[in-house]
């Protein structure tokens, strides 16, 4: 069974393909979709917050023919203790796949293990695959315009700078990413914030060569940049931390004076929600070099060509 947990479950030459399956989803959006998921049925379970992720994925089973199943944790009885495993058990009686946005990795994990379906990490404490798979694919179309079979190879070799919170989850799939394409990442926050243990030691078992390097100043790691992002600096969870995080990050805001330091042509990016002023100006995020609406539209048609895949290999 097939599952997309992290980015290392899938190969460069997947990600690939499932790009250029993007690519064609997009373009024939609204006149032909191949109706990979037609009579199925997929649960969409959350246990935190989500705008973009749910609403992209609802409209993406809907539109390749299958029924989305939406889910919200506290209406759940897991919500009362029943277990992980039956609660997976059961759904796979039910249901022929499952996207899940929950708090512990673990819990994908021990429910892709214990059910019977493909499972889908709509975001973990730990990682965001699935955002980093659009973030990737939404640079790829900016530096391969027109030629989706280039789009996993144009990104070799690109730099990238990651401001703020670099031991949050999407500063971890920027790692793991980085490591599988060949990106190089350099991450930028202060001492307390570097990549944790836990994203390491994923690379080390996924045998993967970290591409990222940590450098506490933000104008040294943006220099030179292809690519500047920031994500919140309070993500869900850590509300309790938000004054502290607020201070000790404040230095790593994304300006106009940083941006001005990366490459000529360089793209920002942010995977929303944003906090104007404080991760990110405003001036940023309007600016032209800004692609966060793209990124945006494009969870729909990533996320699609995933589904898709999954229920490929499936069959
Ligand atoms: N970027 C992202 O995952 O947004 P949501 O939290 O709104 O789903
Ligand atoms: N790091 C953020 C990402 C939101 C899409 C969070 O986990 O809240």
């Amino acid at each position: 069974m097939r599952h997309f947990l992290k980015e290392s479950d899938l190969s460069f030459d997947e990600i690939a393909a499932i790009f250029a399956t993007a690519a064609a989803l997009k373009a024939g959006r609204g006149r032909h979709t191949p109706p990979s998921l037609a009579r199925q049925s997929w649960g969409l379970l959350f246990f935190k917050k989500s705008t973009r992720t749910r609403v992209s994925f609802q409209v993406g089973v809907h539109e390749l023919g299958g029924q989305p199943v939406m889910l919200n944790a506290d209406d759940m009885q897991l919500s009362r203790g029943e277990t992980v495993s039956d609660t997976a058990r059961v759904l796979s009686r039910y249901l022929h796949g499952m996207v899940i946005r929950c708090h512990d990795h673990q819990l994908l994990v021990d429910f892709a293990a214990q059910g019977s379906m493909p499972v889908v990490n709509a975001l973990s404490d730990f990682l965001h695959p699935c955002q980093l798979m659009t973030d990737m694919f939404t640079l790829a179309e900016r530096w391969a315009p027109g030629r989706p079979e280039a789009y996993a190879e144009c990104l070799r070799g690109r730099k990238v700078a990651f401001l703020g919170d670099t031991a949050c989850n999407m500063a971890n799939s920027f790692i793991l990413a980085g490591a599988i394409l060949g990106v190089e990442v350099v991450l930028s926050g202060p001492k307390g914030y570097a990549p944790g243990r836990e994203i390491q030691e994923q690379l080390r078992r996924d045998k993967l060569t970290p591409t990222y390097t940590f450098n506490e100043d933000p104008e040294a790691a943006v220099r030179g940049a292809d690519m500047v992002y920031t994500d919140v600096w309070v993500s869900m969870g850590m509300e309790a931390e938000k004054a502290q995080r607020l201070k000790e990050l404040d230095s790593y805001r994304v300006t106009p004076k940083l941006m001005s330091l990366a490459k000529p042509g360089a793209f920002f990016m942010h995977c929303l929600p944003a906090h104007p002023g404080e991760e990110v100006s405003q001036e940023v995020l309007s600016s032209p070099a800004s692609i966060i609406f793209d990124q945006a539209e494009n969870r729909l048609h990533v996320q699609k060509a995933l589904l898709a895949h999954l229920a490929a290999a499936r069959a």
